[in-house]
């Protein structure tokens, strides 16, 4: 399928999901305020893939990441979107392969990993459903 719906209603606060698409992985978060708050608290300056949290997102639906699950080192796929997995020393994902550890909003932040997780394409088609792709 080139685009899939995901219900995002199921998915609590803090909670995180992966789902296929396109035959890759990718995670779909619900944030908490207080991962809202360590996002925007960074100095974006500060990353090796500078990107704020507003462009990583729709900010009328901030509460929502929606990330590949492939690390940008070389590709395995990170903890951190299944019930009691490590989400790292930033609060994301982790990526046990080599040591990548990416914030809440996906970015990276320590290890490997050149670039934050990328974003696919994806619209909300309503306030609890998005399109991927
Ligand atoms: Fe993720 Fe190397 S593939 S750290």
């Amino acid at each position: 399928l080139s685009t899939i719906e995901v219900d995002l209603a199921p998915i609590e606060p803090g909670q995180a999901i992966k789902v296929k698409w396109q035959g890759k992985p990718v995670f779909v978060r619900n944030r908490t305020a207080d991962e809202l708050k360590a996002v925007d608290a960074v100095d974006v300056k500060s990353l090796r893939d500078p990107q704020s949290d507003d462009q990583r997102v729709k900010p009328e639906h901030k509460n929502w990441l929606v990330t590949m699950g492939v690390c940008t080192h070389l590709g395995c796929v990170p903890l951190g979107a299944a019930e009691g997995e490590t989400r790292g020393e930033f609060g994301g994902y982790f990526c046990p392969c080599h040591g990548s550890h990416y914030d809440a909003s996906g970015r990276i932040r320590k290890g490997p990993a050149p670039k934050n997780l990328e974003v696919p394409e994806y619209a909300f088609l309503s306030p609890t459903s998005i399109k991927i792709g």
